[in-house]
């Protein structure tokens, strides 16, 4: 079929064939379909959706147009976890090494911050070599090394190679101009062509939901984790997706550095206890779905003993020495060192902490260095914004509730203007968010 018959056939909200999408999508790749018919089919799609057969036809061409992992060396089966976004969001950092103490092999691809979110490379590449070595930790493995560090230690984190599903970086970058980025449909493709191409046999989502997130509600959230879940069933990849909370950042840190300092805080049996609690969380339902353990509340307990006996920070030691990092930082935070130069957000009044605007705090984040306001910008690894108080905390007029920890005046400044309405305090005690909403899916294929 002609490129312009596949726009027409959208725009007139006919289903298409699997073998047009596939022949669509490798004429974009290739470059014989030009980039305004590619936007223009976008926004038909766009318009009129794509239903569960077109959306996993277009999972499967975008899977296969570039290079994809094979991991089928690793014994056993592979589970990588996915979020799809949010401020403080380092979950991955912990649970890699975490899933690994208790059996379950973990090759993960993670990528960087863009915009308001973090992203899990730009947190690992803060982690310094060993002394004298002049390269810290390398998120670029080669797919049999990745392979063979999974199968000898349990865990790897990378990142993309250049021609990991090209089809993803033309189309998304066409869908940030074109606005087409908040279609489910094609947000499904984007995320689970990567995944799948990344290699894991199964999956765990996790679906933020809430001002931080991406879906900013519920029923958002549970359209994108069904689609996904539906989408997995076709391709035959087991998915269990969580809507977790994205109404106050994750943790009580955002930045780069001090985010890896908050992971080994977790790792050493302490931290935050929201953070520690979803990480454990999804850890227990990546060891159902490799079959480590069905039982969830056993596979919490196995888990949090692992936080608290070294197991977990024994792993991460060896993924981090194994990349080329120091795994001494895992007991020297001052090799993570943070920005000298703080400033106060204070409250303004007494009460109860009632509402974060979470994208505010990202933005304030990206705004200090932390984090890309387009994906050439270079990210400053010590800033950061400390988080003192959580949603339902009381709070005395005066008492900081956040610190930024800064390197440029003017960039403060910025920060702490994008903090203005930020924050919200009230009389009443108020109850802190659920932390995780729903679970979609229970990892069995159950096509529908
Ligand atoms: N994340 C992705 O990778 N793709 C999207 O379309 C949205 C979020």
């Amino acid at each position: 079929m002609r490129a312009v018959d596949c726009i027409i056939r959208k725009r007139n909200r006919d289903i298409l064939d699997a073998a047009d999408i596939e022949s669509f999508i490798q004429g974009v790749v290739e470059g014989s379909i030009p980039e305004y018919q590619a936007a223009a089919w976008l926004m038909a799609a766009y318009l009129n959706g794509l239903n569960f057969d077109e959306t996993a036809a277009l999972t499967r061409a975008m899977m296969t147009s570039g290079d994809q992992f094979d991991l089928s060396a690793i014994p056993g089966v592979t589970v990588d976890k996915h979020s799809t976004g949010g401020v403080g969001d380092k979950v991955s950092l912990i649970l890699a090494p975490l899933a690994a103490s208790a059996g379950v092999p973990v090759p993960m691809v993670s990528g960087r911050s863009l915009g308001h979110t973090g992203g899990t490379l730009d947190k690992l590449e803060t982690i310094p070599g060993p002394s004298n070595s002049k390269s810290g930790y390398n998120p670029y493995l080669t797919g049999e090394q990745f392979a063979r560090q999974v199968a000898e230690i349990g865990c790897a984190i990378i990142g993309q190679t250049d021609n990991f599903v090209p089809a993803d970086k033309i189309l998304y970058a066409l869908r940030d101009v074109t606005g087409t980025v908040e279609s489910i449909p094609l947000i499904t493709a984007s995320i689970l062509s990567k995944k799948f191409a990344s290699g894991a046999d199964a999956f765990v989502m996790d679906v933020k939901t809430g001002s931080g997130a991406f879906m900013k509600t519920p029923e958002q959230a549970r359209e994108l984790a069904e689609t996904m879940r539906r989408i997995g069933d076709r391709v035959g990849k087991r998915i269990v997706c969580l809507l977790t909370d994205m109404d106050q950042p994750l943790g009580r840190w955002v930045g780069n550095r001090a985010e890896v300092r908050e992971s080994i805080d977790v790792l050493r049996g302490g931290g935050d206890e929201r953070l520690r609690e979803l990480t454990v969380t999804l850890a227990a339902w990546m060891m159902r779905l490799a079959g480590a353990e069905t039982d969830l509340e056993q596979a919490r307990q196995s888990l949090d003993a692992n936080l608290k006996n070294g197991r977990a920070l024994s792993k991460f030691k060896k993924m981090v020495a194994a990349q080329g990092g120091d795994p001494r930082i895992a007991d020297d935070p001052g090799l993570l060192p943070l920005t000298e130069n703080r400033y106060d957000v204070v409250a303004d009044r007494s009460g109860s902490l009632a509402a974060y605007d979470t994208y505010a705090v990202g933005v304030a984040s990206m705004l200090l260095g932390a984090g890309r306001q387009k994906a050439s910008d270079t990210i400053d690894p010590a800033v950061a914004i400390e988080v003192h108080k959580q949603i339902g905390d009381p709070v005395q007029a005066g008492e900081p509730i956040l610190t930024l920890y800064y390197n440029d005046e003017a960039k403060r400044a910025a920060a702490r203007e994008a903090l203005a309405n930020a924050i919200r305090l009230e009389d009443a005690p108020v109850a802190p968010p659920p932390l995780v909403r729903e679970v979609i899916g229970d990892g069995d294929a159950t096509d529908q």
